[in-house]
């Protein structure tokens, strides 16, 4: 009874037919406009999706909301998200310290600018929000070229070999795709659902992998075109090395960028439960409109 009550109450604040939802780059959330102050707050969409759809006819709802909002995200950035444009997409900064078998060493990486992920493409969204206070959403993606343009600073050791490098690198990756997993979770009663975990490795699977990186180990162009040479001829060998942290660090970011919205905006208004109209229409849902 408490639970109906909570529930029910943002229901009578929502506009009935404006929509919303999230996600992009990193996944996402669905959202019904409560009022024009709201408007920058976080992603508008066409449809609405409601959590008590029938499963498939919420997967392919949002799926399509997310693919239609996404060339309007390219160089606006996503509502309440990301500031600025997502394709190009800076990466300020990444660090590892990488302590395997084959390679050991740390490597920094500047102003990571990539291009492409405004062509990614939705190929299935899955979602358990049945339980009010979990919500589990998949995402399964594929975006066909990233090219990516940077900064590095790397120590290590392959072998018996210590390596310094440093400089511009641009790496061209064709094929990526993966699945994304987003886990919510609220107190009960609570009105936020908050996002616990975003896991899914952005490079999961790549068809091709070009790096350049004249610097790979200076003072030595030999070795600098030997060190590029390994990679690009062992690419899913050092993709593996690399994989956890480039999981843990985009996994963090995309999981900060969906709380700016969702530990802001009460999931009932992000994502209602049901298409009912709340029977105490207010003056400004009548104010709604369909975009
Ligand atoms: C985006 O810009 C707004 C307004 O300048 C700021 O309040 C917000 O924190 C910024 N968001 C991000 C993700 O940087
Ligand atoms: C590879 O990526 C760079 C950016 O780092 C871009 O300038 C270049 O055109 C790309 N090359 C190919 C073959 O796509
Ligand atoms: C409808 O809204 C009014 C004013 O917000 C409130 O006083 C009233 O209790 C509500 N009625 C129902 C049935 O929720």
């Amino acid at each position: 009874m408490k639970q109906t009550v909570l529930l029910s109450k943002p229901y009578s604040r929502m506009s009935m037919k404006r929509v919303v939802t999230v996600l992009i780059l990193c996944s996402a959330a669905q959202i019904q406009s409560a009022s024009t102050k709201n408007e920058a707050k976080y992603p508008r969409f066409k449809r609405s999706c409601y959590r008590n759809m029938p499963n498939l006819e919420l997967d392919s709802c949002l799926k399509s909301n997310f693919q239609q909002n996404l060339p309007s995200y390219r160089s606006a950035g996503i509502p309440g998200m990301i500031n600025g444009s997502i394709d190009p997409y800076t990466w300020p900064r990444f660090y590892h310290y990488f302590g395997g078998a084959l390679i050991q060493g740390s490597l920094t990486v500047l102003n990571a600018k990539m291009w492409g992920w405004s062509t990614l493409k939705f190929l299935n969204v899955r979602t358990n929000v049945k339980n009010p206070q979990k919500m589990l959403i998949d995402v399964d993606f594929r975006v066909p070229k990233i090219d990516v343009f940077g900064q590095f600073k790397a120590e290590g050791k392959m072998g018996a070999a210590r390596v310094y490098g440093g400089g511009p690198f641009w790496l061209n990756v064709t094929g990526v795709s993966g699945t994304w997993k987003v886990i919510g979770s609220r107190e009960k009663g609570a009105p936020y659902m908050e996002i616990k975990s975003f896991r899914g490795n952005p490079i999961l699977r790549l068809e091709t992998f070009k790096l350049k990186a004249p610097g790979a180990a200076l003072g030595n162009q030999q070795l600098s075109n030997l060190v590029v040479a390994t990679i690009n001829g062992a690419w899913r060998i050092f993709q593996e090395v690399a994989d956890p942290a480039i999981e843990r660090e985009w996994g963090n970011f995309c999981k900060d960028s969906l709380n700016r919205v969702f530990k802001s905006v009460p999931y009932d208004e992000l994502f209602p439960l049901d298409r009912t109209p709340a029977r105490n229409t207010s003056s400004r849902n009548s104010a709604s409109r369909i975009f």
